[in-house]
């Protein structure tokens, strides 16, 4: 029989329609279960290569799939390996959240350590360790100081994550310009070339599967990259297994990571769950990150903004200095009176400070994040803002001008600390650095740390736009609040391809959010974008895609603990929707997926922090449908009032957007509710006791 070249390098023969290990090949075995002995992890080496494997209820959901490193100048770290050691141990406590979906959560894991050593001459060592949680599997490499490996150049790590599945795959590229902001694609595994993680698959017998990562503090951003082997790519699919494999973005000069030992990678995560609706909320990663390094938490307080913003992406405003420039004091003002009269904390201004005149990406050196345009009275404003109980939140865009904005870090937030602003909105639009490091490289990993303890310590709190993908930072520094990483709202604004389409929020629920929290700027409420010109725009033009009730329902449906109203607060006038978004909380008790199905709806039910109120946000694609819910998450025996903020008899996404219904009903914990969703629509409802 002729081995096909990849699964021969796997060390893996063919017997009927499945990938064996070869017998000769078989050699040390361990595995891990989850507490609850659903989720299992084998480690094991063969032929001198190590190995992992994962079952589900003893079904196999990634194959036998390769471990590994290769260098700059140094022999790759992966053959001639021996597992010499093991130990296990057992963790179970639930520790609290300062702010998020929810305010416990539990960590409950078995834990296996395998020592590994390669033979002589080099005879190099490592740890793999895995833990096996209830909603999924990880593991990571722990080197250890050693002789033979001290400092090191990694140039391609060699986890492989092999599906046993050719699974639908939710993705978006990773080997383009623009980030992460792309509109998702749903495909068989088979079709991946390079992507993005969280990557959520969907097998073909109903399992969820989310390949992400956990705690990357000094390591590049993993991508995933799909078989580069033609050749293999027909019998992988007819044997319905797929490979990828771990690619990391890179330095400048093509090295992915410089460490010295000893040295830990960032944890690799599997999320398993039998429903789409179990993904949220998604705690694997914020249990493999570190508890709270901060002294004290009580300043850091997640809260609803408003901001000179929308108006730049819409064409009324500008960045610039101008006649139209947006950051004047007399504007600036008028939005901390909205926000102090609507109880929001917080206003965003952008184009405040020197360096927005001209290109402003290619002239990322010329920000200045200190000094303010001569039309805006930074100092007057900060103390204009605080005598009403607001603060500004101080906009720092970088254009990738990384040495520009490390150089004036420390002043810059020793000002804004002076100021009382505790918050700022930093932006990355770029894909490299002045130095042409990847923008998820390690360089710019280290960037980002830098940045979130600096902020720490002058007591500012982070909202990263153009970030690196989160992977649970928030756990260990609590001020790292929340990020864009995906097309937000602001794609609605300018997208060249008319916006996000109506599905689009029905699978970042289950894609992107996985990761942590999202600054989307939910909120517009003028969605067809009238206020440029006076005329609507249709529904082919950039302008959101979505009705009013469902713009409401995303503060629900996407959770951030900074919530922004995007739109101009005229918009927000004698519009009753409104109440629902200065009602609405941004820190959570308890969150519940109530349903869903990627791509297509989902309905998700939340309780305030520390109160008995519960919002729901429904959401649905383009199509419109009838979703019954029960209410059985109430309090039992308590009467509570809803009040409901739903799509019009009339309403949907294209011509009638702004039809909305809002009315109240009793209700209880016996209680089932049908929400009416129009195409492109959603619903909001409020559920509090009832006096
Ligand atoms: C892109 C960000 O997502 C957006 O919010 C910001 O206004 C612009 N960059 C300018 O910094
Ligand atoms: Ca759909």
């Amino acid at each position: 029989m002729r081995i096909p070249c990849t699964a021969r390098r796997l060390g893996l023969v063919l017997i009927g329609a499945t990938l064996l290990p070869t017998a000769t090949a078989a050699q040390a075995r361990h595995q891990v279960r989850s507490p609850d002995g659903r989720n299992e992890v084998t480690v094991g080496s063969r032929e001198g290569r190590l190995y992992y494997s994962v079952r589900r209820d003893g079904r196999p959901v990634l194959l036998p799939s390769g471990l590994g490193f290769e260098f700059r100048g140094a022999a790759p770290l992966r053959d001639n390996l021996q597992i010499v050691d093991t130990a296990r141990r057992t963790v179970d406590e639930t520790w609290t959240q300062p702010w998020g979906e929810v305010a416990r959560v539990r960590d409950h894991h078995h834990e296996l350590r395998v020592e590994v050593a390669e033979a002589a001459p080099a005879g190099r060592r490592f740890t793999l360790v895995v833990r096996a949680f209830d909603d999924g599997v990880a593991f990571r490499y722990e080197l250890p100081a050693q002789p033979s490996l001290d400092a090191f150049e990694i140039t391609e790590e060699l986890t492989e994550f092999v599906m046993a599945d050719n699974a639908r795959a939710w993705w978006v590229p990773a080997n383009r310009e623009n980030r992460y902001e792309f509109l998702y694609s749903g495909s068989p595994m088979s079709m991946l070339d390079t992507v993005h993680t969280p990557l959520t698959l969907e097998t073909t017998d109903g399992l969820y599967v989310v390949i992400h990562e956990a705690n990357l503090v000094d390591y590049a951003a993993m991508n995933l990259l799909g078989t580069d082997d033609d050749s293999v790519r027909p019998m992988i699919d007819s044997l319905g297994a797929r490979r990828l494999r771990t690619w990391l973005a890179p330095w400048a000069d093509g090295v992915t990571v410089r460490g010295r030992t000893p040295f830990v990678t960032p944890w690799r995560t599997i999320q398993l769950a039998d429903r789409a609706a179990d993904l949220a909320p998604s705690v694997l990663g914020l249990n493999l990150n570190p508890p709270n390094a901060l002294e004290r938490t009580d300043w850091i307080e997640p809260q609803k903004y408003v901001g000179i913003w929308w108006g730049m992406h819409i064409n009324t405003m500008t960045w610039a200095s101008g006649p139209k420039h947006g950051a004047t004091t007399a504007n600036t003002k008028a939005y901390i009176d909205f926000a102090a009269a609507n109880g929001f904390g917080g206003v965003l201004v952008e184009g405040w400070n020197v360096g927005w005149d001209g290109d402003w990406i290619r002239n990322a050196e010329q920000f200045s994040f200190t000094q303010p345009y001569p039309d805006y009275d930074l100092q007057g404003l900060a103390e204009y803002a605080r005598e009403q109980g607001v603060r500004l939140i101080a906009h720092n865009e970088t254009s990738m001008g990384v040495e520009n904005y490390e150089r004036q870090l420390e002043d810059a937030f020793t000002l804004y600390q002076s100021l009382g602003i505790n918050a700022v909105k930093t932006g990355y639009v770029g894909d490299l650095t002045r130095d042409g490091h990847a923008h998820h490289g390690q360089y710019m990993v280290r960037h980002w740390r830098k940045v979130i303890e600096a902020a720490a310590r002058h007591g500012i709190m982070v909202d990263a736009h153009e970030p690196i993908k989160d992977t649970g930072e928030r756990r260990t520094y609590p001020n790292m609040m929340t990020r864009e990483g995906a097309r937000g709202q602001e794609y609605n604004a300018w997208g060249g391809d008319g916006g996000n389409p109506p599905e689009y929020e029905t699978i970042l629920f289950f894609t992107r959010m996985l990761a942590g929290p999202m600054d989307f700027t939910p909120g517009v409420f003028d969605i067809q974008i009238a206020s440029t010109t006076g005329t609507p725009r249709r529904p082919e033009e950039p302008r959101v895609r979505t009705t009013l009730a469902k713009q409401l329902a995303l503060y629900v449906v996407l959770y951030s603990p900074l919530q922004m109203a995007a739109d101009l607060p005229q918009n927000y006038e004698g519009q009753p929707a409104f109440k629902f978004i200065r009602d609405v909380p941004v820190d959570w008790e308890d969150t519940k997926v109530l349903d869903g199905k990627i791509g297509d709806y989902v309905v998700v039910a939340r309780q305030e922090r520390g109160g008995p109120d519960w919002y729901v946000g429904a959401v649905t694609d383009e199509e419109a449908r009838e979703l019954e819910i029960p209410l059985s998450f109430l309090a039992s025996g308590r009467r509570y009032v809803a009040e409901i903020y739903a799509d019009g008899a009339d309403a949907d996404w294209r011509d009638h957007p702004h039809s909305i219904a809002i009315s109240e009903r009793a209700v209880d914990a016996t209680s089932r509710l049908t929400l009416t969703l129009a195409a492109g629509g959603g619903q909001a409802i409020r559920i509090r006791p009832a006096p």
